[in-house]
């Protein structure tokens, strides 16, 4: 597959072929040793993922080195604005020094205990974490799709102990084009067949209504009433391609949640944490769900740390041995996080980031709307729509070549999501970056 990435000669692809077999068991005492092969090139580095790593997905080809702030560098030492801050969880840039010293104070002294034993750190997490959102606990986890399949677990326990569920007939909603990872769950929820084709049988009793329909929620409401637990919804969407809802939609959804006696989950983990300029998303309608999910940049890109924030009366169903995660709180990710989040609040990014965002929207609204089609977004989680003549994967590329990083969602989409660091002049510079690279469309 390199060769049809890079599109390579042949005698690239047999030099590559030559560099990939140098990495052979070594011949000394250590024989069960693997040698590696430095990789020298953006070539190098693609070969040997193409050869050694699973085909799961498709990014662009672009190796990585090293990244500081909004830049990132490649392995030939060219410079890019990191426009997709992996998917949201670098709002604090890449890098931070100041969570790179917390992560590397802690990583000397204690990293992982389980959760056999008390640590030192994870209280304080879960005293800094549920004052700031204002929840009575939190259950920390690793990854954004085990936050929200807690979620999930969590309502169909306080289903069964506290709505009065018949045992294995609860609920859960989802809206159409959601996304929230990757595991059976996940995708027994999802809409889109590149998710869920292929892997079934699928989760029972999970139901979807289109996003941003009130009427369509409070049918199935209706209909489910005596099972229905949960309600789980991204405040916005960010992979069906940054589709913001209509205003009172989520202040409708607590509404009807509450009238019906459903627990409302949002998922925070790629509009949370300032990304749309509110500490929130749902800060927008000033409602508070039951139950909060948080991920990605809750490390500020350092490690995989989520969390899921919920009141006594749902978060105490769940009793001990009844769920839990060897890496879920530990002490690394509990000193990451706090200082991650204290990064947010004390370097004004959440501000920074609903007037870079209003920037940003401004000046992408100039562009030629031959292509552009539609700009979208709040704060700086941000996509472009382009035209259906023009293929968004090629303008990465060309994007790439002018120094700015951006990834293709669903197909006419091109999301635009900066590290909340960025200023006014870089903005102006990327705005510009975008502009020549759309001006010099055929
Ligand atoms: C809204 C939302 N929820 C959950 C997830 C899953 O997070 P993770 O990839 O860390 O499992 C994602 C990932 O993109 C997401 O965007």
């Amino acid at each position: 597959m390199f060769n049809r990435v890079l599109r390579l000669s042949q005698s690239s692809r047999n030099q590559l072929t030559t560099w990939l077999s140098k990495g052979n068991l070594s011949s000394s005492s250590n024989s069960r040793v693997p040698l590696l092969e430095p990789a020298t090139t953006t070539q190098q580095v693609i070969a040997r993922e193409d050869k050694y790593g699973a085909h799961n997905y498709h990014p662009l080809p672009v190796a990585i080195d090293r990244g500081s702030g909004v830049f990132v560098w490649d392995i030939e030492g060219r410079k890019y604005y990191d426009f997709l801050s992996a998917y949201s969880s670098l709002n604090q840039g890449h890098c931070h020094p100041r969570i790179l010293k917390a992560f590397q104070e802690q990583a000397g002294k204690l990293t992982l205990t389980s959760r056999a034993f008390y640590n030192t750190s994870l209280g304080e997490f879960e005293e800094f974490v549920t004052k700031l959102f204002g929840y009575d606990k939190v259950l920390p986890m690793n990854g954004g799709v085990d936050a929200c399949e807690t979620a999930c677990k969590l309502a169909r326990r306080w289903g069964y102990d506290v709505k009065g569920v018949p045992t294995n007939e609860a609920r859960i909603l989802f809206v159409q084009n959601n996304f929230w990872g990757r595991t059976l769950a996940a995708i027994s929820s999802s809409t889109d067949p590149s998710s869920y084709a292929g892997f079934g049988p699928y989760m029972p009793n999970f139901d979807t209504v289109p996003y941003d329909d009130l009427p369509a929620l409070e049918r199935w409401l209706s209909t489910h009433k005596e099972t229905a637990v949960a309600f789980m919804v991204e405040p916005i969407q960010g992979e069906a391609g940054v589709v913001v809802p209509s205003d009172g939609y989520l202040k409708g959804a607590r509404d009807l949640c509450t009238k019906y006696n459903v627990l409302l989950i949002c998922d925070e983990i790629q509009t949370g944490l300032g990304r749309t300029g509110k500490m929130l998303a749902v800060d927008y309608e000033g409602i508070k769900p039951d139950i909060i999910t948080l991920g990605k940049a809750l490390s500020g890109g350092f490690y995989p740390v989520s969390a899921v924030l919920a009141n006594d009366p749902v978060m105490l169903v769940i009793k001990p041995g009844e769920h839990g995660s060897t890496y879920g709180g530990n002490p690394l990710a509990a000193k990451i996080s706090i200082e991650a989040l204290k990064v947010i609040l004390e370097e004004g990014l959440i501000d920074n980031a609903f007037a870079m965002g209003n920037l940003l929207r401004d000046e992408l609204s100039k562009l030629d709307n031959r292509v552009v089609k539609m700009v979208r977004g709040r704060g700086l989680l941000n996509a472009i729509i382009i035209d259906s003549k023009y293929d968004s994967w090629d303008l990465c590329l060309k994007l790439k070549e002018n120094g700015l990083l951006a990834k293709p969602t669903h197909g006419d989409k091109i999301r635009l999501a900066p590290p909340l660091t960025i200023n006014q002049e870089q903005i102006v510079d990327c705005c510009n970056i975008i502009k020549k690279t759309i001006e010099a469309l055929p």
